[in-house]
């Protein structure tokens, strides 16, 4: 596996993608600061100004942010669970002035979108895999991570689910790492979608802190079990990001 040198902060609320696009973020305790899969993600789109945009589990609202900044598009929805979140995100998009291009819904999944469609849905969703009596941070926190013991859950659902929210020839956007069970994932993604092709690619080096012990056995025993995959360089893990397109033809 080639393990990208990745995008990183710049400087404390400063973050740039490859493009060259930067964007600030105002770090709040309770929301996901942006990862490097959030910027390989949003470097990964391309859209166009007249299309209609859906930003799934927003957090600070960095990929949608990224795409009213880069491609100065205007009809962006960006949604998420938390209020803190839904706020913060409001906020930055005022500090990158990019207020009056998205429009932010507070709400599970698909609900606060429920009769709209567009042409590009993209999403980086919870997906981190959570032993089953685990602890990270905080209980607002773990809202960010928690995708279920085998990181699938809500790709599961948001892949069967999208299809309704997406206008003909719509596209879903999604990295599906290596610490999910990325192949079961891939294979309903087929299932579902018309086409599908591999946009993009990263990897990344797991942050896991000494009191993780237990999310550290809980990954050792899925890739014992071949569901995850990863390289290990000394204490580290290191996991490929892919980032997968689904087409619908009707
Ligand atoms: C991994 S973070 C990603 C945030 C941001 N997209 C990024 O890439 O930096 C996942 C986000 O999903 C939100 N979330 C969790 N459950 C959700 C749900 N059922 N519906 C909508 N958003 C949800 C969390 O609040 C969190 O902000």
């Amino acid at each position: 596996m080639k393990v990208d040198t990745f995008r990183t902060t710049l400087e404390k609320n400063k973050y740039r993608l490859e493009s060259g696009t930067e964007i600030f973020i105002e770090e709040h305790i309770n929301v996901f600061n942006p990862h490097p899969i959030s910027l390989l993600l949003a470097d990964s789109v391309a859209v166009n100004q007249n299309m209609k945009i859906l930003d799934l589990c927003t957090g600070s609202g960095i990929i949608a942010l990224a795409i009213a900044k880069k491609f100065n598009t205007r009809n962006i929805t960006a949604t998420d669970i938390s209020k803190e979140a839904i706020r913060n995100a409001m906020r930055n998009s005022k500090i990158n002035k990019v207020n009056d291009n998205i429009d932010f819904r507070i709400g599970n999944l698909f609900e606060p979108v429920d009769n709209l469609k567009f042409d590009l849905i993209v999403s980086n969703p919870p997906c981190m895999p959570f032993p089953k009596y685990g602890h990270y941070r905080s209980k607002e926190f773990r809202l960010a991570v928690d995708g279920g013991e085998i990181g699938d859950i809500y790709y599961k659902n948001i892949i069967k689910s999208a299809k309704t929210y997406l206008k003909k020839n719509g596209r879903l956007i999604l990295p599906i790492p290596k610490w999910t069970d990325w192949k079961s994932i891939i294979k309903i993604f087929k299932n579902e979608f018309d086409e599908i092709k591999l946009i993009s690619r990263g990897a990344v080096r797991f942050f896991l802190e000494d009191n993780l012990g237990h999310f550290k056995r809980n990954l050792e025993s899925l890739n014992d079990r071949g569901i995850v995959d990863y390289q290990r360089i000394d204490s580290d893990f290191y996991f490929e990001v892919p980032i997968y397109e689904g087409k619908v033809n009707f």
